[in-house]
């Protein structure tokens, strides 16, 4: 009776029977839904696109695409200790960080952050561009906290010294280097990182190994041993390394636009390759789309050795911003490709089964 007249005041009120009998249903989901709209803690959908995770002590931060309306160009950051909730920082880069190039605004896609223990910096390595997507540099950016707000140092192609490209180059890469588009940063277990990234006009993937503060290539630049062009004309995207079992992993897309495509896993044993392409990891229906995806990130779960989270992007080009984040647990392959296996729903526990 008294409940009744509650629910007319107040129609949520309802409900509170049902949730007195079943506290759960008041619970957030501790799960991951890929494709499902995710809402961070204040109840707005994520928008951390083309993104990746850095982890820093016993905290969470997931760095991407901010593609809400009137924002695009900025970079979001939120953070987390369980993986599934995620509170929004502030804003990592804003629009007016960046610079203009020839009177022309630019733009980050695919940022990632990985941390300096040297310097104490996070840096932060983007694709900057402008429209039409003939400007593909890199954007260096620093910050001492890993959600406090980036100062943009420079916009480089990291690799000059390429092969004679020819002086028609409609990206200018005879003048300024190869182009830099889908990247990601990779640290090895020795504290030394690396840009992997599509260049030559998305025909060929470089690897490029930093210099100690992260914030540009090693110089002097040496082929095959400071840098290297690896899966060469394979026109790859959504660079994704990982390591497992001492070899480098790396999965990537096709190069078709916001259309998904199917992925591939290559491998290699030494960092610059070269990499053995060996197919999709995807299985079942809707495996040759990547499950309607396009690979941005790995993320190898701290404290967990072989446990791998795939991150990827279900971009809807009719409505950026509505794209959706699809994470799924990744089995990483020895002598042979990894698999990933859909799931509508799951959690971390199911890294304990013995297979997933
Ligand atoms: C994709 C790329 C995205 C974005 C898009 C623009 O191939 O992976 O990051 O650049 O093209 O069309």
């Amino acid at each position: 009776m008294l409940i009744q007249l509650f629910s007319r005041l107040c129609p949520p009120l309802r409900l509170l029977p049902l949730l007195v009998a079943f506290p759960a249903l008041m619970q957030a989901a501790q799960e991951f839904r890929p494709g499902e709209v995710w809402l961070d803690t204040a109840g707005k959908p994520i928008q951390a696109h083309g993104g990746g995770v850095l982890y820093y002590k016993q905290t969470y931060y997931w760095y991407g695409e901010d593609r809400t309306p009137g924002n695009h160009g900025a970079v979001a950051c939120y953070s987390s200790t369980n993986l599934y909730d995620w509170k929004r920082e502030a804003a990592s880069l804003t629009g007016s960080d960046l610079p203009s190039v020839d009177g022309k605004p630019t733009f980050v896609e695919r940022p990632k952050v990985i941390y300096n223990p040297r310097t104490r910096k996070f840096v932060m390595w983007m694709h900057l561009e402008q429209n039409g997507y003939g400007y593909s540099r890199a954007g260096i950016a620093i910050s001492d906290t890993p959600n406090g707000h980036f100062q943009f140092l420079k916009a480089i192609r990291p690799v000059v010294n390429t092969n004679a490209f020819k002086p028609k180059d409609g990206d200018n890469q005879h003048l300024y280097g190869g182009t830099f588009r889908d990247m990601n940063l990779f640290v090895d277990d020795d504290g030394k990182a690396y840009a992997f990234y599509s260049s030559e006009g998305n025909w060929t993937m470089y690897i490029v190994r930093l210099n100690a503060d992260f914030t540009g290539p090693e110089l002097p630049a040496v082929e095959n041993q400071t840098w290297s062009r690896v899966l060469v004309r394979q026109m790859r995207e959504g660079p994704a390394p990982f390591k497992f079992n001492g070899q480098y992993h790396l999965i990537t897309s096709a190069c078709t636009g916001w259309k998904p495509n199917k992925a591939d896993d290559a491998v290699a044993d030494n960092i610059f390759g070269p990499y053995k392409q060996l197919g999709n990891p995807c299985i079942g229906e809707s495996a040759e789309t990547t499950y309607g995806t396009q690979s941005t990130s790995v993320l190898a779960l701290p404290d967990h050795p072989g446990k791998f989270i795939f991150i990827a992007d279900e971009w809807h080009p009719q409505n950026l911003p509505d794209s959706r984040q699809v994470w799924l647990p990744l089995v990483p392959g020895t002598n042979g490709p990894s698999r990933l296996p859909w799931h509508d729903r799951w959690d971390l526990s199911l890294f304990a089964q013995k297979s997933y």
